[in-house]
């Protein structure tokens, strides 16, 4: 018996963490700052995208980018069930409607083929975009949506919370990380504590697209701009509507800046960026952990009949869980809980939570994510798990099954 508790995903703060941040709580800046645009071209050079923007968390990214990309009143957006309900409610924020499509039963995405059924028999303009989530770290294929989008005039925002550092091989052989822009609009990151950067609270948008990016600065921080090539205002009207000489005309006082749409204070604090950039500095040695994880479940598991786990071409996979689907679910999950190894479900599928109920949503419109959710399970996925901390796990479970 292993005494400490064994999560299913846990942080890992170190001490060059710790003086990042005590470094920058000593700095003239607690909110934006230097740290912010550093983190953010980190970022998106690890990514491979053109532009990323810091913000306050995960799901402050989601509502930027629908906002960003317009989203109103009616509106009908397309994503899963199977993802944490931010996702979805993104839409919601900006009065749309969210349309939930199952998922492939094998890799837990989204199923291309239940979106492709959705959009071709409605009439063209039905439905304004697409999110789709890289699940548990597992890429979408996101040419083969790009194409789709492309015919049905949809924008995309990947929700790629779940995989940094992963990717998926397009029809030339290439690797495309998540998040990179080249297929989705706009992308998302969170650095909850259990994600592979964490921050405590934090998010990320990258995207290829500038004029996306711009409006995103500006709805990250209430819709203001400080830049005097970006005002709308005349010179006159910042100075308080003097006349003013002709050379003064495109001369702004310093403490000018407009307010040009509704946006909201969704920054992100230097000192979170502080660490998370430090955190990057780990992402590659975690995923590499990730990996070795995933595969010691998979060869621990090979061939058990009362297992079954995400199959097919795992290539790329950034394994930000590692999730089982059992009959005895309920059951093993106490039983672990008795050794002091806490698992997880995810997720509920969101469109049986409450609130979505009272929208219309109902048990039987999702039937392979339903389906999943009855047998799901997270099982213990962070680099500092240890091989010994493993071996309890897999020998636990075995033992739950096998006696
Ligand atoms: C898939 C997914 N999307 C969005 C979010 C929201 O991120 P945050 O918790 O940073 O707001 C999460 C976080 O748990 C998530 O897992």
């Amino acid at each position: 018996m292993i005494s400490n508790i064994i999560p299913y995903g846990r942080q890992n703060i170190t001490k060059e963490d710790i003086d990042a941040v005590s470094v920058a709580l000593q700095s003239d800046y607690l909110t934006q700052g230097p740290k912010i645009a550093e983190f953010e071209s980190k970022f998106a050079q690890y990514i491979g995208s053109k532009y990323a923007v810091a913000v306050a968390n995960g799901t402050a990214a989601l509502h930027l980018c629908t906002l960003a990309l317009g989203v109103t009143e009616g509106d009908k957006v397309i994503t899963t069930p199977i993802t944490f309900a931010a996702s979805a409610n993104c839409v919601k924020y900006c009065g749309g409607e969210v349309i939930f499509s199952d998922i492939d039963p094998l890799t837990y995405l989204i199923d291309i083929e239940s979106v492709k059924n959705k959009l071709s028999t409605a009439p063209i303009g039905t439905y304004k975009g697409l999110i789709v989530v890289d699940f548990a770290g597992r890429a979408v294929n996101l040419e083969d949506f790009k194409k789709l989008a492309e015919e049905y005039n949809l924008w995309i925002i990947e929700d790629a919370c779940h995989a940094p550092g992963g990717y998926f091989v397009d029809s030339k052989g290439n690797m495309q990380n998540c998040g990179n822009g080249n297929f989705a609009d706009l992308a998302i990151f969170s650095f909850h504590p259990v994600k592979h950067i964490a921050c405590g609270e934090g998010g990320m948008i990258t995207t290829n697209n500038l004029e996306l990016y711009k409006k995103l600065l500006m709805l990250r921080t209430h819709g203001i701009t400080k830049t005097s090539s970006e005002f709308v205002n005349s010179c006159s009207i910042a100075i308080g509507d003097k006349p003013l000489l002709k050379e003064d005309e495109n001369i702004y006082p310093g403490w000018y800046m407009e307010m040009q749409e509704l946006g909201f204070n969704y920054r992100l604090t230097d000192f979170q960026a502080a660490l998370g950039i430090t955190q990057m500095d780990k992402a590659d040695n975690g995923l590499k952990r990730r990996k070795e994880i995933a595969a010691k479940y998979e060869k621990a598991f090979e061939g058990k009949s009362w297992i079954k786990t995400q199959s097919g071409n795992v290539e790329g996979h950034a394994y930000h869980l590692y999730i089982i689907e059992v009959d005895k679910r309920l059951e093993l999950y106490n039983f672990l809980k008795t050794k002091n190894i806490y698992t997880q479900v995810h997720y509920i599928p969101t469109h049986l939570m409450p609130y979505y109920r009272n929208q219309g949503c109902k048990m039987g419109d999702m039937p392979i994510a339903e389906n999943y959710y009855k047998g799901c399970l997270s099982l213990p996925m962070f680099p500092t798990l240890t091989v010994e901390e493993q071996d309890f796990v897999i020998s636990q479970i075995v033992h739950f099954f096998e006696g």
